[in-house]
């Protein structure tokens, strides 16, 4: 049987511009547009689905025409959106965002109708999250829904996932309530109430994390791998080399594929590495849909490369 997972997240229309460099502050240049279906949560349920899990997005949208692409979308991938609230109250999330020659992105967000999303909404759907393997969460919705989300899965013995993505604190209160949390490193060090400047080992942060009641803490950092803490050791991890053209999505594929992964019962480590592969598959195209990697892409670059992956100390 696949492995079930609700995303409770967000839906964001991604207006993508390719231009040889980012613009200087006050500056115009010329790029290439597109527009396509993004939204953290939107991308890990996706990601899910590709992957063979049985995917669930509960969200919301406005009743608009980037509404309509969300629906279109997850009809398509197969990913069930009973629990996705139709909204006339605002418009569905937009990102715009910029993306380099040498793939480095920069994103601004109007979440509209994302920050619609309620407690409400989410005991709606408590028996179809009940039900699931793994619950998945992000930032890019109000931080008491989605930390709400987790306290209601975690009482009914569901594991629970937290991508605190974009960066926010929460109250220490919801700690107890995430398995797994998947912090970059400004995310860790905004958790923390820290300045995303300070200088500090994520050794040592991610230990913090553990401390205020988070089970496991898995940083991703980007082309310089991660690394993974739990309440008896911790260690660096490496990301697997390749050729980027737009980061953008990279951390929702490891997000998604995660989650599959730790459903399915492979262990952390053995889930960290599955999560890598999708993440690395993704920076190698242009914008998130088009570049989130299936099952078999995943399973045949970790038979290609899967020997490059070496843990070390920390
Ligand atoms: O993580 C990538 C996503 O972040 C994009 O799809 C964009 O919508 C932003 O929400």
């Amino acid at each position: 049987m696949a492995a079930k997972i609700v995303v409770v997240g967000s839906f964001n229309a991604g207006l993508t511009f390719k231009s040889r460099r980012l613009p200087a502050e006050g500056e115009s240049i010329l790029g290439d547009y597109s527009v396509s279906e993004g939204g953290k949560g939107s991308n890990q349920a996706v990601q899910v689905a590709r992957l063979g899990g049985e995917s669930h997005m509960v969200g919301c949208v406005g009743r608009d025409s980037y509404g309509e692409m969300a629906i279109n979308l997850w009809r398509r991938e197969g990913v069930d959106y009973s629990y996705v609230r139709i909204s006339d109250e605002d418009h569905t999330g937009v990102a715009v965002i910029l993306v380099d020659e040498r793939g480095v992105n920069m994103i601004v967000i109007d979440p509209g109708a994302n920050y619609l999303l309620s407690k409400r909404d989410v005991d709606e759907a408590r028996d179809l999250i009940l039900s699931a393997d793994v619950l998945l969460t992000v930032l890019e919705i109000p931080v008491e829904t989605a930390v709400y989300s987790c306290k209601v899965a975690k009482e009914g013995g569901v594991m629970t996932i937290f991508n605190p993505a974009p960066a926010q604190p929460i109250l220490p209160d919801a700690f107890k309530y995430i398995d797994i949390m998947t912090p970059n490193e400004t995310e860790l060090k905004t958790l923390l109430g820290l300045p995303p400047d300070k200088l500090a080992k994520v050794g040592d942060l991610a230990s913090k994390l553990i401390q205020k009641g988070v089970g496991k803490v898995v940083v991703t950092l980007g082309e310089k791998g991660g690394y993974v803490r739990d309440g008896r050791r911790g260690y660096a991890f490496p990301a697997f080399k390749v050729n980027t053209i737009d980061p953008t999505g990279a951390g929702d594929a490891f997000n998604g594929a995660l989650a599959v992964a730790l459903a399915e019962g492979m262990n952390l480590d053995e889930a960290v590495k599955f999560a890598a592969a999708a993440g690395a598959l993704t920076v190698t195209k242009l914008e998130v849909i088009p570049a989130l990697p299936y099952r078999k892409e995943v399973e045949r670059f970790l038979e290609e490369r899967g020997r490059e992956w070496k843990v070390g100390g920390g």
